[in-house]
């Protein structure tokens, strides 16, 4: 799909479909009231009646039969003025671009009317809000792979200031890179594990490297062995798929020290010997849905060339039972040197993660951010609303929340307080790798603490958002894509602060 921005009057194009966007409890603005004088009052007629409404994403669709060059007029709401963020925009633009297919449109324009939002800021959040509203999975449908409707081919956006538009159309272009690889890391996590496995997210890691600017390297078994990684090769013993270490990284910023991504990629989780219950276990093919984060933000970062170093790091693994699996009761020494009794194999992403922010360490970074599907807690505490957070670093966790803000992707904070640290004591190792139902948001945030050094550092568990069970605003039911824009915001926002 193409997004184009250019000057233009909504009423005279000829287009399947116009796009007016209206506030609730406000007059038109000059386009829509310019559109509803052609059409003789019928849009105000139909929010009179009730029939069209203001309120936030709601569409109605309209067919101006000649009055307006338009074939047909989706009206869609932005809420009220005092509540319009850019993610109502996001919302708003997502419900127009979808009403638009279902009718069989494959062009459409859009006046972006009525946000008060600077121009970039919106014209990225238009093009977010299309691109991933628009998103399908469909790759393993063998027939009417489209529902019988075709695909949006374009959105045009009309701007009437040609002023704006310049930096409308540079919000666009930034929304579109932003969402394209979102839409990536969805495709990754619906992806069955049979093939997404470590190797072909190894391999779709490389094929970043030729696309964008930036250096992959995946680490093997022997490897691993060398810098004994024990953690991460006791979860892969059990299966049959051969782990990889997945090291990118991406130099746009001299001098500077790195930042470092951390995302856990666990392919398949089955629980490992401390088998899941078969009830939506089909779910965790979704396991490795920070790894596919990482990369997605750190391809956006070398797409939009930001000024940094940064380093993304990828521990993948399949967690399987078998007569190789490592077992409750196995002690397993760690990259670090510090050692971790196994209580449920289960908890095996924690163990994943140990090993690789211990490789963090080594870049001395400024901060490590991990993400991870890591607590079915999580969604106990938060629901599918929040992304859970805990961290060493204020400054951080504060960039972190205003990011969550900004792209709707929010995050909230749990405390990582000393008396949390007891609940992993082990008998016979350094920590034991589960700490009980209490808490364990943050005990297993508490297991990861210990592999961090003294590097500031924030955690995501993303348990309860990679996933959603029903569609959302611009995100349908299945992988959410989380993560990939929030990284990316903030990595943004931390080039603008360092300049
Ligand atoms: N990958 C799961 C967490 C998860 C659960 C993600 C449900 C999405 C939905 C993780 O590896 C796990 O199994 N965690 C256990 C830890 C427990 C054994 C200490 C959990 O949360 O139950
Ligand atoms: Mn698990
Ligand atoms: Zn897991």
């Amino acid at each position: 799909m193409k997004i184009t921005v250019k000057p233009g009057k909504l009423e005279t194009i000829r287009t399947d479909a116009a796009v007016i966007m209206i506030v609730e409890g406000e007059k038109p603005g000059p386009v829509a009231a310019r559109v509803d004088k052609a059409l003789g009052g019928m849009v105000q007629r139909l929010i009179k009646r009730g029939e069209c409404t203001a309120k936030p994403g709601s569409v109605c669709l309209l067919y101006p039969e000649g009055k307006i060059a338009a074939e047909r007029l989706i009206v869609v709401g932005l809420g009220k003025r005092a509540d319009l963020t850019l993610d109502r925009l996001r919302l708003a633009a997502g419900k127009a671009a979808a009403a638009g297919r279902s009718a069989g449109a494959k062009n459409i324009v859009v006046a972006p009317e009525g946000s008060s939002f600077d121009p970039a800021e919106a014209g990225q959040a238009l093009a977010e809000g299309s691109t991933l509203g628009l998103y399908r999975f469909l790759k393993y449908k063998s027939k009417d792979k489209n529902n019988g409707k075709k695909e949006i081919a374009s959105i045009t956006v009309l701007m009437e200031k040609a002023s704006a538009a310049g930096a409308f159309q540079k919000g666009v272009r930034t929304g579109e890179i932003i969402a394209a690889q979102a839409a990536l890391v969805r495709d990754m996590v619906n992806s069955p594990s049979a093939d997404m496995t470590p190797t072909d997210i190894a391999g779709i890691a490389k094929g970043l490297a030729r696309k964008h600017r930036l250096k992959v390297q995946v680490l093997e078994r022997d490897r691993m062995r060398k810098l004994g990684m024990g953690a991460l090769l006791g979860v892969a013993s059990g299966s049959v798929q051969p782990p990889k270490f997945i090291i990118a990284e991406y130099r746009g910023g001299g001098k500077r020290p790195f930042v470092a991504l951390v995302g856990k990629a666990i392919t398949f989780d089955s629980g490992g010997i401390s088998i899941k219950p078969s009830d939506n276990m089909d779910r965790m093919k979704d396991d490795m849905s920070g790894g596919a984060a990482v990369l997605g933000a750190i391809a956006n970062a070398a797409a939009l060339k930001l000024p940094l170093n940064i380093v993304a790091l990828v521990p993948a693994t399949e967690n399987m039972p078998s007569g190789s699996a490592y077992k409750p009761g196995d002690v397993l020494r760690t990259m670090s040197g510090k050692t971790i009794e196994i209580i449920n194999t289960d908890a095996e992403g924690r163990l994943i993660l140990a090993d690789a922010l211990a490789y963090a360490c080594r870049y001395k970074p400024a901060v490590i951010v991990d993400i991870a599907t890591l607590t079915g807690a999580c969604r106990i505490a938060l629901g599918q609303e929040a992304t859970g957070m805990v961290g060493t670093s204020e400054k951080y966790k504060q960039k972190m929340r205003a990011a969550g803000e900004k792209t709707g992707e929010r995050v909230w904070e749990l405390p990582l307080w000393d008396g949390y640290q007891d609940l992993i004591k082990s008998d016979i190792a350094d920590m034991k790798n589960a700490g009980g139902r209490d808490g364990s948001v943050i005990t297993a945030a508490c297991l990861l603490s210990k592999f961090v050094e003294k590097y500031p550092w924030v955690h995501l568990d993303i348990a309860c958002t990679a996933w959603t069970d029903k569609d959302r605003p611009y995100t349908p039911k299945g992988a959410t894509g989380i993560g990939c824009r929030l990284l990316t915001q903030f990595l943004r926002d931390y080039a603008a602060g360092a300049k």
